[in-house]
């Protein structure tokens, strides 16, 4: 549904976005990540016609964003970085102009426009003046705009930040419902947790280049290591470790717990259990020791960085 082929963007002699190379599939949800800067909102910019490439292609639901702007724009929603624009207008306004823009029929966009309101709990700003709204607020009200016109596909530039927690959470719950009903989406955000609820596929991009792309657990594997489960017991572990060897790689250990590799947990853990007992330790928990996108995020970046300081000090 989305895709690009060796997107490039140039700014002057500046490379913001280098040979960007990414497929996201219908009814999943792509999640790039990467510092300020690295070229996410360019590379969103670059897939919605709002901004030429300097090479390389990309199409929105099968249309070029070269040649099929129109297209493009009919099938997408957008939503990227406010300019202040339209401060004068009421809220109820500015989504009708969009319906028009959109070349909607009033009777479909108007109830599109207050269905959506209501969702985002703006329904008691839509006589407002955008001049009027917070930032979180402009940013549910450019959502709204987004989803007007009800497009396949949806490219979000960090659409939870300035948010309060109850709006972001509206906002997850709608691309959650939105992706069952088969809409496509990129989204962009910094907040790792979220991109861990919503991500079919992570993306993540350091100065213009993606240098990690695949699915969660597969980039856990690749930069934190295999699935780990620690156990506690009640007093000390005493010969545990080495009575427990035999079953499982141990990772670790302190005076009452031990860490122990489980990459097939529900194997593992019943046997590992029972042994446990039979030997007359009591187990005070059992679980999993918590891999984040957070861990893979920050050691990709670091990887990407030693692998920079190497080609930069071999010249
Ligand atoms: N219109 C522009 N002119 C010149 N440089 C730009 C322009 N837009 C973005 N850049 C530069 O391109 C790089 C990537 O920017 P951007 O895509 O906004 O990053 P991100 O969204 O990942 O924070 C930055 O170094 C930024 O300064
Ligand atoms: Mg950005």
């Amino acid at each position: 549904m989305i895709e690009a082929h060796g997107l490039t963007k140039d700014f002057g002699d500046f490379r913001a976005v280098d040979n960007v190379t990414l497929t996201v599939e219908p009814g999943t949800v792509l999640a790039m990540l990467g510092p300020n800067g690295a070229g996410k909102t360019t590379t969103v910019r670059m897939m919605t016609s709002i901004l030429a490439p300097t090479a390389g292609t990309a199409t929105i639901a099968g249309f070029d964003v070269v040649k099929q702007p129109s297209y493009v724009r009919a099938h997408v929603g957008v939503l990227t970085e406010q300019h202040g624009l339209y401060e004068r207008m009421k809220a109820v306004e500015y989504l009708d102009f969009f319906g028009r823009v959109y070349r909607m029929p009033p009777e479909i966009y108007q109830k599109r426009a207050l269905d959506l309101m209501e969702r985002f709990d703006l329904t008691f700003a839509l006589d407002k003046r955008l001049g009027e709204y917070s930032k979180g607020m402009k940013q549910k009200l450019a959502l709204v705009r987004a989803m007007l016109h009800d497009p396949p596909v949806l490219l979000l530039d960090e659409p939870t930040s300035a948010m309060d927690p109850q709006s972001a959470k509206l906002v997850r719950d709608a691309i959650i419902e939105l992706q069952h009903e088969e809409r496509t989406f990129l989204i962009t955000t910094h907040n790792l947790a979220e991109a861990q609820i919503l991500a079919d596929r992570i993306a993540i991009i350091r100065h213009g280049r993606i240098i990690a792309d695949g699915v969660f657990s597969d980039l856990v594997r690749s930069f934190v290591g295999e699935p780990m489960m620690e156990l506690r017991v009640n007093g000390e572990l005493n010969g545990l470790v080495n009575d427990l060897s035999s079953m499982v790689e141990i990772d670790s250990s302190g005076i009452d717990w031990l860490r122990y590799r489980a990459p097939e947990p529900r194997k593992t853990n019943p046997e590992l259990l029972r042994r446990v007992t039979a030997l007359g330790v009591e187990v005070v928990t059992l679980a999993p020791v918590s891999q984040t996108l957070e861990q893979v995020y920050l050691q990709v970046v670091k990887e990407d960085e030693a692998q920079e300081n190497l080609n930069g000090n071999n010249g």
